[in-house]
């Protein structure tokens, strides 16, 4: 690896910045990688044993936060700066460029949506909350093209780059990058975990904290329910918390989500797959672990500072197997990440808050993304609200493979069906959804292979399954 900073192309690159930058990630790639075989060779994992549920000052439910909260603490948002976790691709959506530049309403894409609740937020409370995007080598050039047309608005965006790090043969333990100027699939993000790391050399921090501003509101790119709440922020200021993560009640859709839990006597954060097998079934017990982490998090600037600078941030690494084809072989490489939620052990003062599922909305999905566009929700200064005629919890839709890519999605269902009073919707199969579709209670519709379901314009369909081949 040491040869990778040698590379001549590297030498001759007039561009000090690019050549320290450079070093800085492999030393930092450098410092992961001994630990990862550190902690390989020296089983370091959780005894199970010792998992205890937080205390109750360790997990507070939001509801018992006084509505002056909010009234009356909008000159909090002078300390306030909001993060949007910006570096992964739409690949799993079938998107080549990043998630974020996803259309989600009415032309507008999440990171639209995104600046849309921020520049709200600065005109009603005539504040100025700066919005940061941590972007990555993959996503930065449309990113920069996509807030271009921003320049002249009343928001400040300002956008940096998370490291990049060479990824590993999976056998051998060898990087794949010979140059630094390898193609772009010899080198990947390290997870979220690389926020602090990065917001720290970037030197963004530093102009954070000189700004004044003290707590960093950070949130995934795609998760249009993470608004900034004066409630939570007012929480933080008044209990000195350095850390607060955002949690949810846990439903049986998402039993693998990690939770806190008391370790050693500090809060940690527990994911699935740090569970030794035979607890798995434990973990997701809804009753056992009740709540998971939905990566809205509220962190102190001093405290990063404080820690990077002491080297402190070893959070659990994540490692993560992929597949790179070269001269048509499929070869298996490594890749060590982390995630920002795990530093959560590292703060002091450090919490959960059992937040309204609302503010959590997740689009991992076309089965997500079918939720956010529809009726069920509306569009208030780029804040998707919840229609107060919905009961109960949000339907649970299950589209098949033929609307696994977006563009796939779009086509077969051109129009949004409104499914207001829905409960359960399963597609499978080849399937073109009509205009003007509503959908009620529970439906199911189930196309064989080789045939074709088109649902009519203006069908209303209520508790009904389809099967095979409906052509109108
Ligand atoms: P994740 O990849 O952790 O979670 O990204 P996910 O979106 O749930 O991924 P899948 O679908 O389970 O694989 C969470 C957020 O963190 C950002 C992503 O852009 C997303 O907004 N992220 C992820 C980064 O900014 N950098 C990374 O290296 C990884």
């Amino acid at each position: 690896l040491n040869k990778l900073a040698d590379d001549p192309a590297l030498a001759k690159s007039n561009d000090e910045e690019t050549r320290a930058r450079f070093e800085r990630e492999l030393d930092s790639f450098f410092s992961l990688f001994r630990r990862y075989l550190a902690e390989k060779s020296d089983d370091s994992s959780l005894v199970w044993d010792k998992i205890k549920s937080p205390n109750p000052d360790e997990v507070v439910p939001y509801s018992c936060f006084s509505e002056d909260a909010a009234l009356d603490h909008s000159k909090n948002l002078d300390k306030l700066a909001v993060l949007k976790l910006n570096g992964g691709l739409g690949t799993s959506m079938g998107c080549v460029g990043p998630k974020s530049v996803i259309e989600v309403r009415d032309g507008n894409s999440f990171l639209d949506l995104s600046v849309r609740q921020i520049e709200y937020l600065n005109r009603k409370h005539d504040s100025d909350v700066p919005l940061l995007l941590m972007n990555s080598f993959n996503t930065d050039k449309d990113t920069e093209h996509l807030i271009k047309k921003y320049t002249a608005n009343r928001i400040r965006i300002r956008s940096f780059n998370q490291s990049r790090y060479p990824r590993v043969f999976k056998d051998s333990l060898l990087p794949v990058p010979k140059k630094f100027d390898d193609p772009l699939d010899c080198w990947y993000p390290p997870g979220h975990g690389d926020l602090f790391e990065s917001l720290h050399s970037s030197g963004e921090l530093d102009a954070l904290i000189a700004q004044g501003r003290e707590i960093l509101f950070v949130s995934n790119g795609d998760n249009l329910g993470a608004t900034v709440d004066l409630k939570i922020l007012n929480h933080m200021l008044e209990t000195g918390a350095e850390y607060i993560m955002e949690l949810t009640d846990k439903t049986r859709a998402d039993v693998k989500g990690g939770t806190l839990i008391n370790y050693d006597g500090k809060v940690r954060l527990l994911e699935v797959a740090q569970v030794p097998k035979q607890h798995v079934d434990e973990f997701k017990n809804i009753r056992k672990f009740k709540n998971f982490n939905t990566n809205n998090l509220w962190i102190n600037l001093k405290a990063i500072k404080r820690l990077v600078e002491g080297g402190s941030l070893q959070m659990e690494i994540i490692p993560n197997s992929k597949t790179i084809t070269r001269d048509g072989h499929d070869i298996n490489v490594l890749q060590l990440e982390t995630a920002c939620g795990a530093a959560i052990r590292f703060f002091n003062g450090a919490h959960g808050v059992v937040v309204p599922r609302s503010r959590f909305l997740p689009v991992k999905t076309c089965s997500d993304l079918l939720l956010v566009k529809s009726d069920l929700f509306r569009l208030e200064h780029g804040a998707l609200k919840l229609d107060p005629n919905r009961f109960g919890p949000n339907p649970l839709i299950k589209l098949g493979s033929h609307f696994k890519k977006v563009n796939n999605f779009n086509e077969r269902v051109s129009h949004i069906p409104k499914i207001l009073e829905l409960d359960h919707l399963t597609i499978t199969g080849n399937v073109f959804l009509g205009k003007n579709v509503t959908l009620k209670g529970t439906v199911i519709i189930v196309c064989s292979e080789g045939q074709r379901i088109d649902i009519p314009n203006g069908s209303d369909l209520e508790n009904v399954v389809i099967t095979g081949n409906l052509q109108i």
